[in-house]
């Protein structure tokens, strides 16, 4: 479908809402929660166009960042919501063992996670609808509509050609996203689930540079913590910001010893849109501290650097 060139957001959700009425009849939806702006605001809008036959599943991935599951988890309880958590940790870092390209893990983590998705639809009886929250972006950065694909994303390229669901339920395909923000806020969501910054469908698995580990995984996750608090602490905060776990080596020293560990690199931008980024020209001290903090921290990063990058010639992610 075709994005309108002027697309008023009452209008879209009482489009959206009749559509999806009609596309689903009485069927149940699941859909992939992961706590992201995209699969809450996506959540709520089917919450209230089809009452009572949502349900959510999450899979902790093991990509997720720290504590993520948990948060999920408490933001959702008590909510009108059938949500149900899976921890796929261990299968998903056994698929990726030994893979370095990162087409290759995109696709793989997509397809892991439409088959864990398979998985627990057949447990819970007919479920025939999976909804995604696919927003704008994805589809013209995955090369759908005519355009070139720059990366697959994980929620349209990795999806594997037998798959089981009837239909595909993606409400906020033809938003961007500022709009799907200010969609969740009418759709009564909180600020600090709309206002989150974004997180890439494959996780951490795409700031993981080189072959994904749990061991990597969880220094990353630490750092990245770290990047997260310092920068959401700023008065005005970018619009994204993270740790990358790279998959450089760089000597260093640590308690008198020669110590050979892997650089962290952070990244902070500023963007409207998301198709195009400035790098944020942070102040020395903060980046000192994240620096210290870090170093600090987790013991096996050698050194911090920041990524001066912007999009383009760059892309957010690193991967
Ligand atoms: P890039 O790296 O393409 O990122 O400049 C643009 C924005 O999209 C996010 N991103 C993703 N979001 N699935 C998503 O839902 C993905 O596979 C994916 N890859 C990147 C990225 O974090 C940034 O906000």
């Amino acid at each position: 479908m075709q994005r309108p060139e002027k697309l008023d957001l009452q209008d879209y959700l009482k489009q959206q809402t009749e559509q999806i009425q009609q596309q689903v009849g009485n069927n149940r939806v699941l859909l992939a929660l992961s706590g992201g702006v995209d699969s809450s605001v996506c959540a709520a809008l089917l919450s209230q166009a089809i009452p009572g036959q949502l349900t959510c599943i999450f899979v902790d991935t093991g990509l997720m960042r720290l504590d993520e599951g948990d948060q999920v988890e408490e933001a959702f309880a008590g909510k009108n919501l059938d949500l149900i958590r899976i921890n796929a940790e261990a299968r998903f870092l056994d698929k990726l063992r030994g893979i370095t390209d990162p087409e290759q893990k995109r696709k793989i983590i997509g397809e892991e996670f439409i088959r864990v998705f398979e998985e627990e639809s057949a447990k819970l009886g007919d479920i025939p609808y999976l909804a995604q929250g696919t927003i704008y972006p994805d589809i013209i950065e995955s090369g759908k509509e005519g355009h070139e694909n720059i990366k697959s994303h994980h929620n349209v390229g990795g999806l594997p050609e037998d798959l089981a669901f009837t239909g595909l339920v993606e409400p906020l395909s033809l938003l961007y996203k500022d709009e799907v923000r200010v969609l969740g806020t009418t759709l009564g969501l909180p600020d600090y689930l709309v206002h989150r910054q974004p997180f890439p469908g494959p996780g951490l698995g795409v700031r993981c540079i080189g072959e994904v580990t749990k061991e990597k995984l969880d220094a990353l996750r630490v750092a990245d913590a770290i990047v997260r608090e310092e920068l959401d602490a700023l008065d005005a905060s970018p619009a994204q910001y993270f740790a990358v776990m790279t998959d450089t080596y760089s000597v260093g020293v640590r308690e008198g010893k020669r110590a050979y560990h892997p650089v962290i690199a952070v990244r902070a931008v500023d963007t409207n849109d998301f198709m195009q980024a400035e790098y944020v020209q942070l102040p020395h001290e903060v980046l000192n501290r994240i620096s210290q903090r870090i170093t600090d921290a987790v013991p096996t990063v050698s050194r911090v650097v920041y990524d001066v990058t912007s999009k383009p010639p760059g892309t957010v992610e690193w991967e």
